[in-house]
């Protein structure tokens, strides 16, 4: 132990750049998975699968080339190498969700172009789990990864745990906790990306200047809608937001001063969200989406509204289709709420779970993934969202061919 603060106190004395000192505090046992000089590896590797043309994968030898020629650079826009802006991904699993958090991070790393950050918040003992998947998907130009425990302020932090499920108000720190990490998509451990995080992502450039977050309204149909109809506090809009799919501009967010209805004084995030627990815990349903749809009531222009092919719930067809934008295009993101992937009552979002569950990275996406999922939608044609099979696979099929387009063959 003192050999390692003398070390340290060499490394700042001998006034080494911050970078070697990160390396050191890694090699000392930090118990961050992403090393540091990791880092500078990756880096290495990012940028050269990124002037390879294409961040699938690393192809053929011609490796650290910058000249690629008037046809690369045409397509893939190429003109230096420059570092490629990291995605970060948030998801908070708590109890039997190893599974599912692990099918939902491959098909973000299945279909997505650029470097992914995986910040995942778990209960201690599902850690070892996620490091032995993770141990056995080695591409360091796809996704690194940091595990962390659940973490609530010290005081109150009984009160936030059992504050709806288990561990699920973790969402509401993460700009708290992840302070250097300017923008983060937070889903939940039941969604499945079926197009790249890329174009989710994407979307944080085209907030306007008020906007911090973005998410899908709760419902398309006001006639089936819970908050318009039960709520007994302020909630967004005409039907309240859903929170299983968030995207957040974390650097605005902890800037923001709220207006609220506790005082007259602004508050910024992490002022807010106490008094806001206290002042409607008595009242609240859905545990801290309920809290996001206050804070946005009363500051709706911080909110960007993507559409529901983003979020797309059983709600959108039990009753019938009711998420236009996804009979268009197909649907972007699954979310299967209510434990639908794992009992039989929407058959049609089990089938997706279990295709991207079954698929093993490297084989052939249509033979498969898409192949065995068409055959098994046509067995659920009998329920309302079954009968609309196209929606669940015209984006999918989409993705799927823009893979194999954009990659070289043979290197
Ligand atoms: C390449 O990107 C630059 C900067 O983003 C842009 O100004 C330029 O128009 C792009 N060129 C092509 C061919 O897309
Ligand atoms: C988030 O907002 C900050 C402050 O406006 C801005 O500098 C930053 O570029 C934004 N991040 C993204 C990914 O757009
Ligand atoms: C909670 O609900 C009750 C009953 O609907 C209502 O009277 C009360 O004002 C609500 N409390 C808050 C803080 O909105
Ligand atoms: C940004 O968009 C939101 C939602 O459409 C709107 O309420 C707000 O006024 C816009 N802000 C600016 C600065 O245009
Ligand atoms: C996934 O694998 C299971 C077990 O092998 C099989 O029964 C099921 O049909 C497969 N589902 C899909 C959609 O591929």
């Amino acid at each position: 132990m003192r050999r390692y603060v003398r070390l340290a106190l060499l490394c700042l004395l001998g006034g080494l750049c911050s970078l070697l000192y990160a390396a050191f505090c890694q090699l000392a046992g930090s118990g961050h998975t992403a090393a540091a000089g990791r880092h500078l590896q990756r880096d290495w590797m990012l940028q050269r699968a990124y002037v390879d043309g294409s961040a699938k994968g690393v192809h053929g030898a011609s490796g650290f080339d910058i000249d690629h020629g008037e046809h690369h650079r045409r397509r893939y826009n190429v003109t230096k190498v420059r570092p490629v802006e990291t995605m970060h991904l948030a998801v908070v699993a708590c109890g039997e969700r190893l599974e599912e958090t692990v099918t939902m991070l491959k098909s973000a790393i299945i279909f997505s172009k650029t470097l992914l950050h995986f910040h995942i918040f778990a209960e201690d003992q599902l850690h070892a789990g996620f490091k032995e998947i993770f141990n056995t998907w080695a591409f360091p130009e796809k996704f690194t990864y940091t595990l962390y425990p659940i973490t609530f302020p010290s005081e109150n932090a009984a009160e936030w745990k059992k504050l709806f499920k288990p561990c699920a108000s973790q969402r509401l720190f993460l700009p708290l906790i992840l302070k250097h990490v300017d923008s983060l998509l937070y889903v939940d451990t039941d969604i499945l990306f079926l197009r790249p995080v890329d174009d989710i992502w994407a979307l944080l450039k085209t907030f306007n200047a008020t906007q911090i977050a973005a998410m899908a309204p709760e419902h398309e149909e006001p006639r089936i809608g819970w908050y318009n109809r039960f709520a007994r506090h302020p909630y967004y809009g005409k039907t309240g937001i859903n929170s299983g799919v968030m995207l957040m501009n974390m650097t605005r967010m902890r800037r923001k001063h709220f207006k609220n209805d506790m005082t007259g004084a602004r508050l910024r995030w992490g002022e807010l969200l106490m008094p806001l627990l206290k002042k409607y815990k008595l009242n609240i349903t859905w545990g801290d989406q309920d809290l996001l749809n206050i804070m946005f009531y009363h500051n709706p222009e911080s909110l960007f509204v993507f559409p529901c092919q983003w979020n797309y719930r059983p709600d959108h067809c039990i009753y019938g289709s009711n998420c236009r934008e996804s009979e268009e295009e197909g649907i972007f993101i699954l979310h299967g709420n209510r434990g639908v992937y794992h009992d039989d009552k929407q058959p049609a979002f089990r089938a997706v779970y279990e295709a991207i569950k079954n698929y093993s990275f490297g084989s052939d996406l249509v033979q498969t993934l898409l192949d065995p999922l068409k055959l098994e939608l046509k067995r659920t044609v009998h329920t309302y969202c079954g009968r609309i099979p196209t929606v669940f696979l015209k984006q999918l099929t989409k993705s799927i061919e823009d893979i194999y387009s954009s990659t070289p063959k043979g290197g």
